[in-house]
């Protein structure tokens, strides 16, 4: 058998998908192993959820370095001393370093709480998300896994989960359904990249 992939999940806050990608990876939902979780917040829970899990973590903070080369060549080290081949982002809220992309091209995933390509781009994070779903009229809304290169939301269209947007929602409800179908399409999306389902 072969060995299991090994996944750098990179976070900035709670940590509910890594959550599903720890439970998913455990029990061999997704053939991989979390070696690595990467938070861009000292504070952030999810930190804690892969301490939990015994999953060795990484505060990444760019402004502490002395340079921006400094801090990426760090990133990369870092991901290299894990031999990591996967790169889930996972609330990830800032942009990989280009070569970072570069090095780990199509093995970069995100997921994103809307129908890409609808309600990406920069600045459509968090629940500005579910107010513009809101605000459109939209009668469908949903989660979106998707290859990550150098624009934010850009890259191609793995896996998309969909839920209706009902005549009540807040953009607190939907963004509540949205997330349930995010924990069930991001493992089966992780797998299916790892199985070379789409190559
Ligand atoms: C999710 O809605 C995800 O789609 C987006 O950021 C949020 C992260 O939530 N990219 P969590 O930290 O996984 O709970």
């Amino acid at each position: 058998m072969s060995e299991p992939a090994k996944i750098a999940v990179f976070i900035s806050g709670g940590g509910t998908n890594l959550q599903s990608l720890i439970n998913a990876a455990e029990s061999g939902k997704v053939s991989g192993r979390i070696v690595l979780v990467i938070s861009s917040r000292e504070d952030a829970y999810g930190l804690e959820r892969a301490r939990k899990a015994g999953i060795d973590t990484f505060v990444y903070i760019v402004k502490k370095y002395s340079s921006k080369d400094a801090a990426h060549k760090d990133l990369l080290e870092m991901l290299e001393q894990y031999d990591v081949e996967y790169i889930a982002l996972a609330g990830y809220l800032k942009l990989l370093p280009a070569p970072l992309v570069k090095r780990y091209k199509s093995r970069i995933t995100n997921i994103h709480p809307a129908l890409l390509p609808k309600y990406g781009g920069t600045g459509m994070y968090g629940h500005r998300v579910h107010e513009a779903v809101l605000a459109s009229g939209d009668k469908e809304s949903g989660a979106t896994v998707h290859l990550v290169d150098e624009i934010y939301d850009h890259g191609r269209i793995l896996l998309q989960g969909k839920v209706p947007v009902k005549p009540d929602d807040t953009p607190d409800t939907l963004a509540a359904r949205v997330l349930e179908v995010e924990h069930r399409i991001y493992p089966e999306a992780l797998e299916n990249l790892i199985k070379g389902k789409y190559n």
